[in-house]
Formats: C-alpha cells, structure tokens, sequence
C-alpha cells in the first residue's frame, strides 16, 4: 500500500510507557505497521508514534490489549 503525506495528518499519535512494558507481545502482533519490538521484545512505536488513519482501530484494539496498559495513544496530536 502507498503511504501518503495525507496518511499521517489525521491526529492520532502512540506511546508505550517503557516502565510499564513487560514485553507481552499483543500491540505488535495486532498492530505490526505501528508498533514493534525491540532487541529484548519490549515495544517500540514506528517512526514518531503517528498513526495512518487506517490504523487508528488497530492502534486502539492494541492499547485495550496491552496487560500492563503501557500504550497511550493522544487522539488529538
Ligand atoms: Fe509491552 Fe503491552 Fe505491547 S506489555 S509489548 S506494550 S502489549
């Protein structure tokens, strides 16, 4: 799929919490194009945390997933 400049101005930004991060797995198995592990399985956001608009539903059924509610996600940045 193209990404557009447009795929990214619809205000939707994440955050993982790296003091609350267990390395459970869930945000990235449901939401791989915004977020991922990093070397020890902990989650990191892609890029700077900016959701594609086609994403924001994966983005909030990962942050509704995550055990230790380590994902923020600010719906107007
Ligand atoms: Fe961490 Fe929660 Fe994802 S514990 S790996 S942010 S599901």
């Amino acid at each position: 799929m193209n990404e557009t400049v447009t795929d990214y101005l619809a205000g939707m930004k994440v955050h993982v919490d790296d003091e609350r991060c267990e390395g459970h797995g869930r945000c990235y198995a449901l939401a791989p194009a915004v977020f991922e592990p990093d070397d020890i399985g902990n989650a990191q956001v892609i890029r700077d945390g900016t959701v594609a608009e086609d994403e924001h539903g994966r983005a909030r059924l990962a942050a509704a997933n995550c055990p230790e509610q380590a994902i923020t996600i600010d719906e107007d940045a």
